[in-house]
């Protein structure tokens, strides 16, 4: 199946990422432990310190994948209902097999985040991990998180980003360019699958940019953190 980004009409782009995200989901958690020298988790841990502080009781976790966050937010905070919301039921069964799961807090839901199961104005947290950059249409998916949060509440943005560093840049790029594909090729069996990922850093957009689409659809920019010379931000936006 041909992944390139621009051959990808955004009607197709959905059942396209399912698909290969239903292909990786076996060696997802190892190739994300490999191919970021296990960085992922301490993003995540920060961004789970930062959450677990604000105590909110019902948080949805979309694009949870196989749960790194939701399982850890729901050990966390054993008060708050925590939803772990994703397209690929092939990634959310993975988690819930494989991951220490004792968590009565914790509810999956196979959905996408353009038409999100929930009320207007019902959650009380977002965090969307690594999953923006995968969204068809990023721009309906945030505005169906602006619908779904209540007034003042906060979505949590982790993503790898295009805005590196001037010094990391050519090593960043020949590590995404050659040595992921062929990373991704040896151990996951799906060269075109991490070439995906490259494009999809690539054509994520810049910091500025990322703010203007959400302050755009109803959000103001509360904090943004950067990890390891901007290869990935923790932006936190809040509705108002
Ligand atoms: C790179 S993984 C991130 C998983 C997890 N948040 C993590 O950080 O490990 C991206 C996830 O986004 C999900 N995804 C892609 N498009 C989606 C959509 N439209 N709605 C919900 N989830 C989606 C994929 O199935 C995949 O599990």
């Amino acid at each position: 199946m041909e992944y390139n980004n621009k051959k990808i009409l955004e009607s197709n782009k959905k059942l396209i990422i399912k698909k290969l995200f239903n292909d990786v989901s076996k060696k997802y958690d190892l190739m994300n432990d490999i191919m970021s020298f296990r960085l992922h988790r301490v993003w995540k841990r920060d961004l789970i310190k930062k959450v677990k502080k604000e105590k909110e009781k019902i948080i949805l976790d979309l694009a949870g994948g196989t749960g790194d966050i939701s399982i850890s937010l729901a050990g966390h905070l054993k008060e708050s209902m925590i939803f772990l919301y994703d397209l690929s039921l092939k990634m959310i069964n993975y988690g819930r097999m494989n991951k220490k799961i004792h968590k009565d807090n914790l509810f999956f839901i196979n959905g996408s985040a353009d038409q999100l199961a929930f009320r207007d104005n019902s959650i009380d947290l977002i965090t969307l991990a690594f999953g923006l950059r995968n969204f068809s249409n990023k721009e309906k998916c945030i505005k169906e998180c602006r619908r779904v949060l209540k007034y003042g509440k906060r979505i949590y943005v982790l993503e790898f980003s295009p805005s590196v560093n001037e010094l990391l840049a050519p090593i960043y790029k020949y590590y995404s360019l050659k040595i992921l594909p062929f990373i991704g090729e040896k151990i996951a069996n799906n060269k075109e699958a991490y070439k995906y990922l490259t494009d999809s850093i690539n054509e994520f957009p810049h910091n500025q940019e990322l703010e203007n689409i959400f302050t755009k659809n109803g959000f103001f920019c509360y904090n943004r953190i950067k990890y390891f010379g901007g290869i990935a931000y923790l932006n936190v936006f809040s509705k108002v």
